[in-house]
């Protein structure tokens, strides 16, 4: 049947060569399901298909090459969710949608146009089509690429390809292609800001204006051309063989990308005809942290730095951990347990936090033995620099460069002590880490919070084949937020009879969706917008495109005249405040630190990691909830661009002058991501201190936390603010008590970014003694 098929797809090739047929109309009705005849809608010439493919263990649906035998797929819809039932479908609704229908009955968005669906067409050019019903195109997947492009389709500026996990999963993998806006084509990893230090190949066409575009011709001509459609750059000189040739560009899982020819005549492969880079090290993050790239010929491999073993020996991305744990560092007998293994030709990102001229590297050795921070150093012409783990970005290159490693002389391998999943919010987790006295050096809580905090997307694409493996039902939430009537809602919170709370944006409702039986928190806004439905819509559309495990999940919406309405996902240990408030609930100093770190990670993601950036603008405990874990969730996201901005302004100026708004909000001056910065300082300082950032049942003095913070700060008694009964870790205290003096700096260019706000909760960057949070301003 299979042999037959594929006769009767490649001689419709060739004939689809000769001769053009027009597209078939896929009328409203029509459906797919992943085995049996129709699961897949395919061009006139039989070379593309929409439908079903078959990935590792599941189907996934997507645009794919049907007419050769390899099936190489060159887009897919809701790329981190494949399907694990063969009981579903595909079905262009008679409502005029796309959607995924599952046996449980809840319907998945496959793609969503803003209007509905009349007909749809698979073209030969591997573009998807969805009409409207006067024939205009609403949607097409040539300007929704995943990870690859087709002759004719552009990669227009903002966009960005993201490779695949493995050749046989399509989900997210941790590479990036991203058509910036100032000009330049860049690469970098997954989870890396946007910043030369974190590119590993660029076009080199920065500064040639704002709509650089990519684009691809059916004779394998790759290059750019700026807004008036003049050529910028070849990547990839045209002129190559058109007849019974597919050309296909893709970012690969290597992280490199390539442009492939197909001769449908000759060789039947895939060949290469140009490609970003021929040194397969290149890609940063292949190897993950303290793992560092080799290669033999063209064959790579990953090695860890001594003393070190993998993650997860399968996945290099996930690197390496010391295959020891480390006791506490006293410098004057470090040198007793400790010693230095030389890793000589092998270059890494360099994180200097001190550097010292030094003759040899023997003395270079001595310098890091002797401090307790120094975990590595890089010596190379007499320059001994002082590193933290993890080193990240690590190859072997033909390079003076040294790297020196601290290692344990006993070292033993206790694979039982790293949780394998750094990722599960689990109380335990916390006690793993190694309380050190004197110095901390709490090596394996930076290991597992980096692993789980600044790579955060990576980890979840992780994250979620952990999710999809094991709990099948669990991905219908991993979708785009559904459209709900008023009428269902009602019902769902019987009448909006239980409210669990009331915000600045309206009253939250606890409901049961009745086909789920899932509990949900639904929010009614309140003030009606001046918004049309148009902008709602595609707010939502961003919201819901928001991933992180510290973000409270949309799952659907109601627009029904002007009623407007949110559905969440609902959080059963209520928020921020009533754990800090309640003495029953308070959380350890243990716990207190991860809640922290957590809600940054969480902040981090809305303002670098997620396609649109998102400024909160309301960060606050009220806003912050706890789920079953007591793991804390950003709530509101997304909202204060949703309503109108001033309305956020009204709401914040009857809060008086102090509190979680930051001062730029009251004087006029432009509101930037460093108002969250602020924000998460405040509530720092709550989480530290278990108490609101203002309370008169204090006295005069305490009141603002504020103050009195940097009161107790100045006066080096910070105790004060933690009360007696608790046992903290002073030093810990300091650092938390200096980065939210840092972040509620008056000035917000002082403040730092999130992403450093996070290194420093991890302990992998030096802090400095922050400056009275209003001096620049007593000083202006
Ligand atoms: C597709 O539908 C349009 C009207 O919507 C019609 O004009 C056209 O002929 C149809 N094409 C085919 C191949 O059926
Ligand atoms: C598949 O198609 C053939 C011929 O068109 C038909 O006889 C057969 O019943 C179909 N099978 C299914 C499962 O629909
Ligand atoms: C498939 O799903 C339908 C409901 O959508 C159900 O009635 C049927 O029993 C399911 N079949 C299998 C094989 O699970
Ligand atoms: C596009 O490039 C051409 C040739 O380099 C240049 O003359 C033109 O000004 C550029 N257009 C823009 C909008 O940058
Ligand atoms: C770039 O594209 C945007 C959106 O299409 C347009 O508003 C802008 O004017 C363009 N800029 C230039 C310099 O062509
Ligand atoms: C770029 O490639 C095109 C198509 O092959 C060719 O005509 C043109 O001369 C090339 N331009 C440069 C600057 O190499
Ligand atoms: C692929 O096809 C080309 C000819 O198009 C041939 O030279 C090459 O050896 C083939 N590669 C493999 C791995 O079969
Ligand atoms: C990691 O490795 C395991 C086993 O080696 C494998 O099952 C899993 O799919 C891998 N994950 C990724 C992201 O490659
Ligand atoms: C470090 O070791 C020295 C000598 O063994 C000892 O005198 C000193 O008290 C230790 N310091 C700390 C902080 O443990
Ligand atoms: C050195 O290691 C041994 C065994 O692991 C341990 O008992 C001892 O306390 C360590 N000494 C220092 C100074 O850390």
């Amino acid at each position: 049947m299979a042999a037959f098929l594929f006769f009767v797809l490649s001689s419709a090739f060739y004939s689809g060569i000769a001769a053009q047929k027009s597209p078939l109309n896929i009328s409203l009705g029509s459906s797919l399901t992943p085995t049996g005849n129709s699961s897949s809608w395919l061009s006139p010439s039989g070379i593309f298909a929409f439908g079903f493919y078959q990935q590792r263990n599941a189907h996934a649906v997507g645009i794919f090459l049907a007419g050769i035998p390899e099936k190489t797929a060159v887009w897919t819809a809701n790329r981190d969710n494949p399907i694990f039932s063969s009981n579903v479908s595909v079905i262009l609704s008679t409502d005029g949608r796309l959607i995924l229908q599952l046996p449980e009955g809840q319907d998945i968005t496959v793609v969503d146009p803003s209007e509905p669906i009349s007909s749809a067409s698979m073209l030969d050019s591997g573009n998807f089509v969805l009409y409207d019903s006067v024939k205009r195109i609403i949607w097409q997947s040539f300007e929704h690429p995943t990870n690859s492009l087709l002759p004719r389709q552009q990669l227009i500026a903002g966009q960005e390809l993201i490779s695949s996990a493995s050749e046989t999963d399509d989900s997210r993998g941790i590479f990036r292609l991203v058509m910036q806006t100032d000009g330049n084509l860049v690469q970098y990893p997954v989870g890396a800001a946007n910043k030369p230090e974190t590119a590993y190949w660029a076009s080199g066409t920065f500064g040639d204006g704002p709509n650089v575009t990519l684009n691809l011709e059916d004779d394998g001509h790759l290059y750019l051309t700026n807004s008036s459609v003049n050529l910028v750059k070849n990547l990839s000189d045209g002129g190559h063989p058109k007849n019974k040739m597919i050309y296909l560009m893709k970012i690969d899982v290597d992280g490199i990308f390539r442009l492939y020819s197909y001769s449908v005549d000759q060789g039947r492969n895939w060949s290469i005809v140009w490609e970003s880079s021929t040194d397969r090290c290149d890609p940063k993050g292949l190897c993950g942290f303290n793992g560092f790239c080799t290669k033999i010929d063209n064959l790579v491999d990953c090695k860890c730095l001594p003393g070190f073993q993998f993650v997860n020996q399968g996945n290099w991305s996930l690197g390496c951990e010391r295959s020891f744990v480390t006791d506490s560092c006293n410098s004057t007998d470090s040198n007793v347990n400790h010693t230095i293994e030389f890793l000589e030709n092998t270059v890494w990102e360099d994180n200097t936090f001190s550097m010292v001229n030094t003759g040899t590297r023997e003395d270079c050795a001595k310098i890091c033995l002797e401090d307790c921070n120094c975990e590595a150093a890089f010596f190379k012409d007499g320059q001994c620099k002082k590193q933290r783990l993890p080193l990240t970005y690590g190859k072997r290159e033909t390079d003076s460069n040294i790297a020196l490693v601290k290692v344990h002389k006993h070292a033993t391998i206790d694979e039982g002590v790293i949780p394998s999943n750094p990722l599960k919010c689990r109380k335990e987790e916390v006690r793993v880490y190694v309380l050190i006295i004197g110095i901390s050096l709490v090596v394996l809580g930076v290991l597992i919070s980096v692993i789980a905090g600044v790579y955060v997307r990576r980890n979840q694409v992780w994250a979620y084949k952990q999710v999809s493996q094991f709990r099948n039902v669990e991905f219908v939430e991993n979708v785009a937020p559904r459209a709900f009537t008023f009428a269902e809602l009602e019902q769902a919170t019987n009448e909006f009879r239980e409210e669990l709370g009331r915000g600045a944006f309206g009253a939250v409702y606890k409901g049961i969706l009745p086909d789920s039986e899932k509990v949900v928190a639904v929010k009614k806004l309140e003030k009606v917008l001046a918004e049309g439905e148009k902008e709602f819509q595609n707010e939502i559309k961003v919201i819901g495109k928001t991933h992180h495990r510290n973000l409270v999940r949309l799952l659907g919406y109601c627009l029904d005249g002007a009623k407007r309405l949110l559905v969440y996902e609902y959080m059963s240990n209520g928020s921020l405040a009533d754990v800090l408030l309640k003495p029953e609930n308070h959380p350890s100093w243990d716990e207190r630190t991860k809640i922290a770190r957590d809600i940054a990670g969480g902040i981090l993601y809305l303002h670098e990691e997620c396609e649109t950036q998102i400024i909160h603008c309301d960060i606050k405990p009220q806003n912050i909830l706890m789920d079953e874990n007591r793991c804390p969730k950003i709530s509101d996201f997304g909202l204060a661009k949703l309503l109108k901005r001033d309305q956020t302004r009204t709401h914040t100026t009857f809060r008086g002058t102090k509190g979680c708004v930051a001062p730029e909000w009251y004087r006029k001056m432009p509101v930037t991501v460093k108002a969250d910065v602020y924000s998460f300082g405040i509530v720092l300082l709550e989480i530290i201190c278990c108490r609101k950032s203002l309370d008169w049942s204090f006295s005069e003095d305490q009141a603002v936390l504020e103050d009195w913070a940097y009161q107790c700060f100045k006066a080096g008694e910070l105790h004060k603010l933690v009360g007696d009964q608790e046992v903290v870790d002073m030093r810990k205290l300091e650092r938390m008590m200096k980065i939210a003096l840092w972040c509620i700096q008056d000035e917000p260019a002082l403040r730092p970014s999130m992403k450093k706000v996070l290194l420093m909760l991890e302990g992998t960057v030096d802090i400095p003694d922050p400056p009275s949070p209003t001096s620049f301003l007593s000083s202006t």
